[in-house]
């Protein structure tokens, strides 16, 4: 099928579009200054999708550094990713993601990259496994509300399945 939008890196101009589409996806919301300092610290990570002339969608990410056994590794962890809902199902959540870890590898020199979900969030929990994530545990309560998260991970680019 034939491709309307469009992936780039966030730019500043974004941030109000970003941050609605981010309160009208997710009950995770953050300030003007969280966004900003992700893009200041991150920028290859932080990206969003273009159709109809405005942003419909974006993927933000931090990278951290942790102990594998005793050697330091770096590790991208996916913050908040969203669509709007008149643009899902095409793709662009699946370009979003992928765009991400490809970038985490090429610029952050990124092993592995991990994220938390609601376990009753099967859209997102399948866009992780399609890509190649894995469930690896369960986090009791992790979200405001009660509800558990799924700590989901791969290692890339050596799980990242499909084109
Ligand atoms: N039901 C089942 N599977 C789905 C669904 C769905 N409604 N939506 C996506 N998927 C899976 C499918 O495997 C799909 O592949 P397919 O179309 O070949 O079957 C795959 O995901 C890719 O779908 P995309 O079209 O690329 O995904 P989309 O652009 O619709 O975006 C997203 C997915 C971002 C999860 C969207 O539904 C959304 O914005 N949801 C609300 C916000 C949200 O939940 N974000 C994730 C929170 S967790 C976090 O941010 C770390
Ligand atoms: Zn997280």
């Amino acid at each position: 099928m034939e491709r309307k939008f469009t992936i780039r890196r966030f730019r500043p101009e974004d941030l109000n579009q970003v941050m609605y589409i981010n309160q009208v996806c997710l009950p995770e919301n953050y300030s003007t200054y969280f966004f900003i300092d992700l893009y200041t610290n991150f920028p290859e990570t932080f990206i969003v999708a273009e159709e109809d002339n405005k942003v419909v969608g974006y993927i933000m990410c931090r990278i951290e550094s942790g102990f594998s056994g005793f050697s330091l590794m770096k590790r991208g962890h996916v913050i908040s990713i969203a669509v709007l809902p008149g643009y899902r199902r095409k793709g662009i959540g699946e370009a979003l993601l992928r765009e991400a870890l490809q970038a985490m590898v090429n610029y952050y020199g990124v092993k592995e990259c991990y994220l938390e979900v609601r376990v009753s969030n099967s859209p997102a929990i399948n866009l992780y496994k399609k890509i190649g994530f894995k469930i690896e545990r369960t986090i009791r309560g992790y979200y405001a509300d009660g509800e558990n998260a799924y700590l989901m991970r791969i290692k890339i680019p050596q799980e990242l399945m499909g084109a």
